[in-house]
Formats: C-alpha cells, structure tokens, sequence
C-alpha cells in the first residue's frame, strides 16, 4: 500500500498503526499526520520519518486514505473542518472510534467520502490485537483490501456485514482484554491460595492463557473438543470444571456480555 495515508489525531493508536506501516515497508513521507500536540508531532516524525502537521486539513489534503484517530468526544470538531475537503478529496475514511457511526461520518463528509468503521482492542498496540470492520456498501475491493494492510501488523481482522453487530464486537473483542486480565488475576490468587509464591501462580497462570489461545488458532480444532480432550473423567480438570458449570460460568459470561453490548449500545447514542 504505497498510496499517501493521512492520520487524523497522532495518540497512542495512530502510532502502533503508523509504526505497523513502516514496518511493512510504507515510506514515512507518505503518511501525514495532524496533531495538536507540538511534542507528539515531533517524536512521530524523528521516529518513522513521517510528515506530522499541525492542522487537520494540511494531512487531509495531501492523502485519499484518511485515518480518523481521535477521541470519539472530539469528533463533531474533526469532521466539520475536513468535510470542505472531502469534497475535494473523495477519500477512503477510516474511523477507529469508538462508538461513532458509520452514518454520522458519511453524512457530515458527504458522498464523495467512502467509509469504513473499525474497532481495534488494545493488545493491537503489540500487532496482536484483532479489529473488527464495517464498510458501507460503496467501499470496493480494493478499498477493503486496503483497509485490510492498514490493521495487518496490529493483529487479525474480522469483517461484519451489519453496522448494528459492532455493540457486540466491542462486547467480545473490544472489551474483551478485561475478562481474561480478570480471569488471570482470580487465577493467580486461586494458585496462591493453594500455596504457589504469587509470581510463580502468574508466571503458571499467564503461560496458559497464551498457550491455551495459541492452541486453538494454530491447531484449528474446535475449543470445545481440545477442552473435552484435557478434560479425562474423575481427573482434577473434570472436578474445577464441574464447578465452574455448577456456578453458573457459561451464563455469568453471557450475562456480561449482553450487559456490555447494552452500554456499547447507549454510548453510540449518545456519541454516534
Ligand atoms: N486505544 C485503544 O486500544 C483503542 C481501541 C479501540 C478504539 N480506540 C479508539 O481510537 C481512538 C484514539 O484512541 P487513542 O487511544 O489513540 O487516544 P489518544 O492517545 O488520546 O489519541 C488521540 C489523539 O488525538 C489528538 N487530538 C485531540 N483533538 C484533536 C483534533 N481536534 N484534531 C486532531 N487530533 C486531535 C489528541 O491530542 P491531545 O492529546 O493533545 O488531546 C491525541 O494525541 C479513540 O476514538 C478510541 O475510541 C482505541
């Protein structure tokens, strides 16, 4: 992808995607970036050799991919100063932000503007994130494939085909680092309580999540079956897992899943 990208918004995600890039072989020239803080401008182009602007509208203007990286709060700002050149432009607009909807930026920037709505999660920030997007039915092929390179070095990528599903992307994916953190931590003081020094239970308990994640998606099995086969009746996995369907977990889960898409869902209210 040797085509000019601008990054609207220089913050901590438009630098893990930048620096993806120009690990991918993307000329730091071509990618500009507009950015309040004078200090952030600074430190993104003596790192990738990018052309860091102090203006929205000058990083606009010399790309047709657009990288919406703000704070969802400060996006109303955003979109009214670059619809003027979205007109000129007809760009490619990627938003990464949370909760605003794909309507709403298609609507200020006008039809020449294609869209697409993405949700990153953190562990993106060291290429192992996934993202999931949402493209209007204007964005082609190639612009998919495109968007596609863009996320590449942050992690996987999923698209979905109805806008209304990202309430739930962000409940699974979006979110989702907090469950498993939450997992490990209740994990880790399990294993001390069990008599285990507390970073000999975390070093135990944060391998396993790792390998437990990597088995699936390298193996390709289904979870279900890989979990029967460590499960041997009358054997020590058998009783924890007794008492985690006893408990309730699998509803615990959806309970909170549901209760994630219902916020996920609100906020896109009130920001979308
Ligand atoms: N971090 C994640 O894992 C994650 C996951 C999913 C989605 N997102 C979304 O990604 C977006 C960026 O998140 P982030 O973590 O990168 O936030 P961030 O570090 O705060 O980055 C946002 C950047 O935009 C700058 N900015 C503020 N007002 C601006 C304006 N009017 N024009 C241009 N730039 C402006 C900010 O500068 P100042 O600091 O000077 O205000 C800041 O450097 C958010 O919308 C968030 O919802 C992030």
């Amino acid at each position: 992808m040797s085509r000019p990208i601008a990054f609207i918004g220089g913050g901590n995600m438009a630098r893990s995607l930048i620096g993806g890039l120009i690990r991918q072989g993307h000329a730091g020239h071509q990618i500009h970036v507009s950015e309040p803080n004078a200090d952030l401008r600074e430190t993104l182009a003596r790192d990738f050799g990018v052309v860091a602007h102090a203006l929205n509208d000058a990083a606009a203007r010399l790309a047709d991919i657009w990288v919406l990286a703000v704070k969802p709060q400060v996006m109303a700002t955003v979109l009214a100063e670059l619809a003027p050149v979205a007109v000129d432009q007809a760009p490619l607009v990627v938003s990464i932000a949370a909760g605003v909807t794909h309507g709403r930026i298609a609507d200020v920037l006008g039809p020449g503007a294609r869209v697409v709505r993405t949700m990153p999660n953190t562990p993106a920030m060291i290429g192992a994130g996934i993202t999931g997007l949402y493209a209007g039915a204007d964005v082609g092929a190639a612009e998919r494939v495109a968007v596609e390179a863009l996320f590449a070095s942050a992690g996987a990528t999923v698209w979905i085909a109805d806008e209304m599903q990202m309430d739930a992307v962000t409940a699974v994916s979006g979110s989702g680092p907090a469950y498993f953190f939450l997992l490990i931590e209740a994990l880790v003081a399990a294993g001390a309580r069990q008599g285990l020094p507390t970073d000999t239970a975390a070093r135990l308990a944060l391998h396993t999540a790792l390998g437990a994640a990597r088995m699936v998606i390298e193996s390709g099995e289904e979870v279900a079956l890989l979990r029967q086969r460590v499960t041997s009746p009358g054997g020590t996995t058998a009783a924890a897992l007794d008492v985690f369907v006893q408990g309730g977990f699998p509803e615990l889960v959806d309970q909170a899943v549901a209760a994630a898409t219902r916020r996920g869902r609100e906020l896109t209210q009130c920001v979308g």
